[in-house]
Protein backbone atom coordinates (compact mmCIF):
# COMPACT_ATOMS: atom_id res chain seq x y z
CA UNK A 1 0.00 0.00 0.00
CA UNK A 2 2.84 2.30 1.29
CA UNK A 3 4.57 1.71 -2.43
CA UNK A 4 1.41 2.63 -4.49
CA UNK A 5 1.32 5.93 -2.92
CA UNK A 6 4.69 6.70 -2.65
CA UNK A 7 5.16 7.46 -6.91
CA UNK A 8 2.31 9.79 -6.91
CA UNK A 9 3.31 11.68 -3.76
CA UNK A 10 7.09 12.34 -5.51
CA UNK A 11 5.18 12.68 -8.77
CA UNK A 12 3.86 16.10 -6.72
CA UNK A 13 6.00 17.00 -5.04
CA UNK A 14 8.63 17.69 -7.73
CA UNK A 15 5.40 19.62 -9.71
CA UNK A 16 5.06 21.58 -7.03
CA UNK A 17 9.29 22.09 -6.91
CA UNK A 18 8.89 23.12 -10.65
CA UNK A 19 5.80 25.62 -9.97
CA UNK A 20 7.72 27.21 -7.12
CA UNK A 21 11.10 27.57 -9.57
CA UNK A 22 8.93 29.08 -12.35
CA UNK A 23 7.04 31.13 -10.34
CA UNK A 24 10.88 32.36 -9.40
CA UNK A 25 11.87 32.98 -12.47
CA UNK A 26 9.09 35.38 -13.28
CA UNK A 27 9.09 37.21 -9.94
CA UNK A 28 10.11 40.22 -12.01
CA UNK A 29 7.75 43.11 -11.80
CA UNK A 30 5.40 42.43 -15.13
CA UNK A 31 4.62 46.01 -14.91
CA UNK A 32 7.91 46.28 -15.95
CA UNK A 33 7.18 43.45 -18.88
CA UNK A 34 4.10 45.34 -20.10
CA UNK A 35 5.94 48.43 -20.38
CA UNK A 36 8.66 46.70 -22.09
CA UNK A 37 6.01 45.23 -24.50
CA UNK A 38 4.49 48.43 -24.94
CA UNK A 39 7.53 50.04 -26.42
CA UNK A 40 9.30 47.35 -28.29
CA UNK A 41 6.98 44.37 -29.46
CA UNK A 42 3.28 46.17 -29.39
CA UNK A 43 4.34 48.00 -32.74
CA UNK A 44 3.97 44.30 -34.59
CA UNK A 45 2.53 42.16 -32.08
CA UNK A 46 -0.76 42.14 -30.45
CA UNK A 47 -1.95 40.42 -26.97
CA UNK A 48 -5.64 40.21 -27.14
CA UNK A 49 -7.10 37.53 -28.56
CA UNK A 50 -8.46 37.25 -31.80
CA UNK A 51 -6.27 40.55 -33.02
CA UNK A 52 -5.23 40.01 -36.61
CA UNK A 53 -3.34 42.21 -39.19
CA UNK A 54 -0.59 43.20 -37.57
CA UNK A 55 3.01 42.71 -38.89
CA UNK A 56 3.86 40.02 -36.27
CA UNK A 57 1.83 37.04 -34.85
CA UNK A 58 -0.71 37.59 -31.41
CA UNK A 59 1.15 36.95 -28.80
CA UNK A 60 -2.02 35.81 -27.20
CA UNK A 61 -1.40 31.88 -25.29
CA UNK A 62 2.29 32.01 -27.46
CA UNK A 63 3.69 30.87 -23.75
CA UNK A 64 3.48 26.91 -24.21
CA UNK A 65 2.90 27.12 -27.69
CA UNK A 66 4.59 25.90 -30.80
CA UNK A 67 6.93 28.11 -32.62
CA UNK A 68 5.49 29.03 -36.11
CA UNK A 69 2.30 27.18 -35.27
CA UNK A 70 -0.28 30.23 -34.88
CA UNK A 71 -3.48 29.52 -37.52
CA UNK A 72 -4.04 31.88 -40.50
CA UNK A 73 -0.34 33.56 -39.82
CA UNK A 74 1.95 33.47 -42.56
CA UNK A 75 5.15 32.50 -40.93
CA UNK A 76 9.31 32.19 -42.48
CA UNK A 77 9.84 28.87 -43.11
CA UNK A 78 12.81 29.42 -40.25
CA UNK A 79 10.23 29.76 -37.89
CA UNK A 80 7.99 26.94 -39.06
CA UNK A 81 11.10 24.83 -39.09
CA UNK A 82 12.07 26.05 -35.33
CA UNK A 83 9.97 23.60 -33.30
CA UNK A 84 10.56 24.74 -30.21
CA UNK A 85 7.78 25.44 -27.58
CA UNK A 86 8.23 29.20 -26.27
CA UNK A 87 9.03 29.10 -22.81
CA UNK A 88 11.13 32.24 -21.01
CA UNK A 89 14.42 30.41 -21.88
CA UNK A 90 13.72 30.65 -25.89
CA UNK A 91 11.54 33.91 -25.92
CA UNK A 92 14.61 35.87 -24.47
CA UNK A 93 17.26 33.80 -26.77
CA UNK A 94 14.88 34.97 -29.45
CA UNK A 95 14.25 38.11 -28.46
CA UNK A 96 18.53 38.76 -27.82
CA UNK A 97 19.03 38.54 -31.68
CA UNK A 98 15.94 37.00 -33.53
CA UNK A 99 18.39 36.47 -36.86
CA UNK A 100 20.68 34.74 -34.31
CA UNK A 101 18.55 32.64 -32.83
CA UNK A 102 16.19 31.82 -35.86
CA UNK A 103 18.09 32.29 -38.96
CA UNK A 104 16.22 33.80 -42.07
CA UNK A 105 13.34 34.70 -39.86
CA UNK A 106 10.85 37.29 -41.05
CA UNK A 107 10.95 39.45 -37.64
CA UNK A 108 12.65 42.26 -38.50
CA UNK A 109 14.40 42.92 -34.85
CA UNK A 110 17.30 44.02 -33.84
CA UNK A 111 17.27 42.86 -30.22
CA UNK A 112 16.82 43.87 -26.53
CA UNK A 113 19.93 44.31 -24.60
CA UNK A 114 18.55 44.40 -21.36
CA UNK A 115 18.55 40.83 -19.85
CA UNK A 116 16.47 42.13 -17.16
CA UNK A 117 13.72 43.80 -19.62
CA UNK A 118 14.00 40.65 -22.10
CA UNK A 119 13.15 38.70 -18.64
CA UNK A 120 10.25 41.05 -17.83
CA UNK A 121 8.64 40.61 -21.24
CA UNK A 122 8.92 37.07 -21.43
CA UNK A 123 7.03 37.03 -18.07
CA UNK A 124 4.62 39.65 -19.08
CA UNK A 125 4.12 36.56 -22.25
CA UNK A 126 3.64 34.08 -19.94
CA UNK A 127 0.69 35.76 -17.98
CA UNK A 128 -1.29 36.69 -21.46
CA UNK A 129 -3.31 33.56 -22.20
C1 LIG B 1 9.08 45.08 -36.49
C2 LIG B 1 8.13 44.04 -36.12
C3 LIG B 1 8.40 43.18 -34.90
C4 LIG B 1 8.83 43.59 -33.65
C5 LIG B 1 9.19 45.00 -33.18
C6 LIG B 1 8.83 42.40 -32.83
N1 LIG B 1 8.44 41.31 -33.56
FE1 LIG B 1 8.21 39.42 -32.87
N2 LIG B 1 7.75 38.76 -34.74
C7 LIG B 1 7.59 39.58 -35.85
C8 LIG B 1 7.34 38.75 -37.01
C9 LIG B 1 7.11 39.24 -38.44
C10 LIG B 1 7.33 37.42 -36.56
C11 LIG B 1 7.17 36.15 -37.40
C12 LIG B 1 8.58 35.71 -37.75
C13 LIG B 1 8.73 34.61 -38.78
O1 LIG B 1 7.73 34.07 -39.30
O2 LIG B 1 9.89 34.25 -39.04
C14 LIG B 1 7.58 37.46 -35.12
C15 LIG B 1 7.61 36.34 -34.29
C16 LIG B 1 7.70 36.39 -32.91
C17 LIG B 1 7.56 35.27 -32.03
C18 LIG B 1 7.26 33.83 -32.45
C19 LIG B 1 5.74 33.65 -32.37
C20 LIG B 1 5.20 32.34 -32.90
O3 LIG B 1 3.97 32.25 -33.06
O4 LIG B 1 5.98 31.40 -33.17
C21 LIG B 1 7.71 35.72 -30.75
C22 LIG B 1 7.67 34.90 -29.46
C23 LIG B 1 7.96 37.13 -30.84
N3 LIG B 1 7.95 37.51 -32.15
C24 LIG B 1 8.17 37.95 -29.74
C25 LIG B 1 8.48 39.32 -29.83
C26 LIG B 1 8.76 40.15 -28.69
C27 LIG B 1 8.69 39.70 -27.24
C28 LIG B 1 9.08 41.39 -29.18
C29 LIG B 1 9.51 42.61 -28.39
C30 LIG B 1 10.67 42.48 -27.55
C31 LIG B 1 8.96 41.32 -30.63
N4 LIG B 1 8.61 40.05 -30.99
C32 LIG B 1 9.18 42.40 -31.49
C33 LIG B 1 7.71 40.96 -35.88
C34 LIG B 1 8.15 41.74 -34.83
Amino acid sequence: MFTSLRLPLIGLLSFTLVQAVSAAECATDTRRGAEVFATECSVCHAVTKGTTGMMGPNLFGVYGRKSGSLAGFSYSQAMRDKDVDWQAENITQLITQPQAFVPGTYMPYMGLASADDRQAVACFLKEQH
